[in-house]
């Protein structure tokens, strides 16, 4: 069963519903690690509540700035777990050189946007004031960019009868419980290969490429 870290700065809704679709055998993973930047993280109760092991490690550093203790003891923690992929699930900060070298194409992200439209912060609330018709969720490899790496899929969601971005992100938030699992089962499965900034699926159950 491949080993999974999950690194979330917050609730931990997205963790939750990677954690769930391990434990159904939805998604052929144990997820061995939680680790948050974060003490009061509401992930951490998560992983309480599922029993995973967590860590919070908290950088010295500020937000957006690399930090290469910090990092390091990420890189152990998720060794020491045996982590063969990491899952970023709401994880405010910036991954540095060593932990993308050690875990190279094997670092995934969930965007709430359409990427490549309204990276960064805010993602959702940048796509109501800009006035789309549709958003959505997108789950991308994490290169050394913000929300840059290659698209592994992505969800529509129609921002008709939505009135605020709260009820947009709300919309939104439901798409990525269910995208982010089935991506990562898909990545698992294997049967694919990078070309350039492109994910090419050789197989597919579904018979999708
Ligand atoms: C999600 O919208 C995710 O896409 C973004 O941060 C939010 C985290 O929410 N990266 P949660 O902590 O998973 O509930």
């Amino acid at each position: 069963m491949t080993r999974i870290a999950v690194f979330a700065s917050g609730r931990g809704s997205n963790f939750e519903a990677l954690a769930a679709a391990a434990r159904e055998g939805r998604v052929p993973a144990r997820i061995a690690l939680l680790l948050s930047d974060r003490e009061d993280a509401g992930a951490l109760d998560v992983a309480a509540r599922f029993g995973i092991e967590a860590v919070a490690l908290k950088p010295a550093g500020r937000r957006g700035a690399l930090d290469a203790d910090w990092e390091a003891a990420c890189l152990a923690a998720c060794r020491r777990a045996g982590a063969e992929w990491i899952c970023l699930a709401g994880f405010m900060r910036i991954l540095g050189p060593s932990l993308l070298d050690a875990y190279r194409d094997r670092v995934v992200n969930i965007h709430p946007s359409l990427l490549p439209s309204f990276p960064g912060l805010d993602a959702q609330r940048q796509a109501w004031e800009h006035g789309v018709r549709v958003s959505g969720c997108t789950v991308h490899l994490v290169d050394a960019g913000v929300d840059t790496g290659p698209i592994v899929a992505q969800r529509a969601v129609s921002t008709e009868g939505v009135g605020s971005a709260d009820a947009l992100a709300a919309r939104i938030l439901e798409a990525e419980h269910a995208l982010y699992a089935e991506a990562l089962e898909r990545l698992l499965a294997g049967g694919w290969r990078r070309d350039g900034r492109r994910l090419v699926f050789t197989h597919s159950p579904e018979g999708r490429s």
